[in-house]
């Protein structure tokens, strides 16, 4: 996967919007998240200087939150709901034919960078299950053919 392009002013504004505060670490990496779908490892010693946290606070964050990865992701991010109620609808056979149909296994990116494929638990969606996001859409009542059609809609 190509390195990251980091833009700076615009890492540079997030910290500013945030007044620089220790506290806001966790949103600070969430914005930086939602423009590269990672925090990009060149921006943590900007990060640790700025806020003055520890870089070892910036890795136990990263560890913690499923939202924030150290690790370069996809452009989309899927994430099959495992929650027991998608569980009982068939969860489980829609992360198989994703899996199979992208040549990934879950917790893995595509080569291409378009996709990652992950797991989350109960997204509030349960009368639709099986549900899977695609960042921040929802697709419910998936089966194996309608979670492939899924993909094609991304890949356009
Ligand atoms: S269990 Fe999947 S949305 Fe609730």
């Amino acid at each position: 996967m190509k390195k990251t392009d980091i833009d700076w002013p615009k890492i540079t504004k997030i910290v500013q919007d945030y007044n620089s505060d220790p506290e806001c670490l966790l949103m600070i990496m969430q914005d930086i998240s939602d423009i590269y779908n990672y925090v990009p490892p060149e921006v943590i010693p900007v990060l640790v200087e700025k806020l003055g946290v520890s870089e070892s606070l910036i890795y136990s964050v990263a560890t913690f939150y499923k939202t924030i990865s150290l690790e370069p992701r996809g452009k989309y991010i899927i994430n099959v709901c495992t929650g027991t109620a998608c569980h009982v609808r068939g969860a489980e056979k829609i992360t198989n034919a994703l899996a199979e149909e992208l040549g990934i296994e879950e917790g893995q990116t595509t080569a291409d960078g378009m996709f990652t494929l992950d797991a989350v638990r109960c997204v509030g969606a349960c009368a639709s299950g099986p549900v899977a996001m695609v960042n921040h859409d929802t697709h419910g009542a998936l089966n194996r053919s309608s979670a492939l059609e899924m993909l094609d809609q991304y890949r356009k």
